[in-house]
């Protein structure tokens, strides 16, 4: 299988981005309350098995294909499966509608970090603090602000992923990751010294599987994939750009590592305000925007840390959706020779349509709900918790039967590991297996508690 196209500038740039990919508003604003809707510890405990023992097969498995195909996510299950007909290539069709939807959904959210950014921007120049709950709930109210701010996140990422891989995402990644890496150390210190911190350690750390219902299987793993952006061909594009030096287990690991560790700095940061009982906060979509501003109200230059926090925060979110435009983008130009300009700009007015629904989810479509959950509510639900599982099932099947053993073997098998033929057995046994019952049985259970 040739390869046809340029790779990263550096390794570092790659692993920062595909880094900056997985790192988002998926481990700072949905972990804490997916972990909150379904009560703490034991399914903390599931994620961690499951990013390890689920989404890093995965996630291998996506890169590779990338990589060995040089190819975007259609593309690459085209030259896999080698037939323009196959079924295998419903799969790659399902995980680009996966991207698309999401990024949509995503956007919307972004919108809501741009808001909070600009309030911190402009509280110092006003000289007066808010009342985030005030502040959200008016958010919450405004449509047109909602579907304005969504706007604008989709063109800035629209523009930034027209310049080109390298140029777009490489330098800003390398700048403001650290940044926020201390950053979160430092409000996690700040919320650890709150009087709430015995009780959420305890409540993120001490599992009791009582707690767990057959829904938090599939949420898990929804999750699981969400945040490791697998199953929506990202990382198949970006495993594309890959140069051939570069070993694909190695990257995953990284990224489901620092992805953990990542997620449970949120989880420290926002627990002990819930359970300080300075906040009522909803265990829910707001969860984040409720707790984290009011430690900033709580000290001294609060104003210029919210500023900081929401701009790290933001950046994270652009990063992220880069590797969600990139998705459909590439596939545009490998497949039908689209130039990258044209192909961002086409997706970039598909999102915009999409995230209409839910950026009116909660003001002039407040009343459309299906039981009981609102559009944004059901787009998270449907896309993360079904297609999401699905796609990475498909993506587990293709590359644990189609393609070619010898090649996975060689580009997986590192001789100079001691372990790494185990690992390789254990890797593909997961694929092949593992992997596509675990996600066919929760998706069944879930199934089952939706009509009990
Ligand atoms: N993993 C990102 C997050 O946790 O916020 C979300 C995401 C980004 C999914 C990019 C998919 C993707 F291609």
């Amino acid at each position: 299988m040739n390869r046809v196209r340029s790779g990263w500038a550096t390794r570092s740039g790659f692993y920062m981005a595909a880094i900056g990919s997985a790192f988002g508003l998926g481990n700072l604003w949905r972990f804490p309350f997916v972990v909150g809707s379904n009560e703490g510890g034991a399914f903390v405990l599931l994620f961690v098995l499951c990013v390890l023992g689920v989404g890093l097969p995965v996630l291998v498995g996506e890169l590779m294909l990338g990589k060995l195909t040089g190819q975007s996510a259609v593309n690459a299950i085209q030259k896999t499966s080698k037939d323009r007909k196959s079924h295998w290539l419903w799969v790659g069709r399902l995980s680009l509608l996966a991207s698309v939807l999401i990024f949509a959904y995503y956007s919307v959210i972004s919108g809501w970090v741009l808001y909070f950014l600009m309030q911190f921007l402009v509280a110092p120049i006003k000289g007066e603090s808010f009342d985030t709950a005030v502040l959200f709930k008016r958010l919450m109210e405004n449509g047109h602000l909602q579907l304005g701010l969504t706007s604008v996140h989709i063109v800035l990422v629209m523009t930034i992923v027209a310049k080109g891989v390298r140029e777009g995402i490489e330098k800003w990644v390398k700048v403001t990751m650290p940044i926020f890496f201390v950053l979160l150390l430092f409000l996690m210190t700040k919320s650890l010294s709150l009087p709430g911190s015995e009780r959420a350690i305890r409540f993120l750390f001490y599992p009791d599987f009582e707690k767990l219902t057959l829904t938090s299987f599939v949420q898990v793993l929804g999750h699981t994939f969400f945040t490791l952006s697998v199953g929506m061909g990202a990382m198949v594009a970006f495993g594309s750009y890959l140069q051939k030096e570069t070993p694909t287990p190695r990257a995953g690991f990284m990224v489901s590592g620092l992805d953990i560790l990542i997620s449970l700095l949120a989880g420290l940061v926002i627990f002990p305000i819930v359970f300080s009982g300075t906040v009522e906060a909803e265990v829910g979509p707001s969860l984040l925007f409720e707790t984290v501003p009011l430690l900033f109200s709580q000290m001294g230059l609060g104003n210029y840390f919210g500023f900081t926090f929401f701009l790290c925060l933001y950046t994270t979110a652009l990063v992220a959706s880069f590797g969600l435009l990139e998705a459909s983008v590439s596939n545009l130009v490998d497949r039908y020779n689209f130039q990258r300009g044209r192909a961002s700009q086409i997706m970039g007015v598909v999102v915009f349509i999409f995230a209409i629904l839910p950026s009116l989810s909660s003001s002039v479509l407040q009343n459309v709900t299906f039981q009981g959950l609102s559009l944004l509510k059901m787009f998270d639900a449907l896309l993360i918790n079904w297609i999401l599982p699905i796609s990475a099932a498909g993506i587990c099947l293709l590359v644990g039967y189609k393609l070619p053993e010898k090649t996975v073997r060689d580009e997986f098998v590192d001789e100079r590991l001691v372990d790494s033929h185990q690992l390789y057995g254990l890797w593909r046994f997961t694929l092949r297996w593992l992997a596509p019952f675990l996600i066919f049985g929760a998706l069944v259970a879930e199934l089952f508690d939706i009509k009990s």
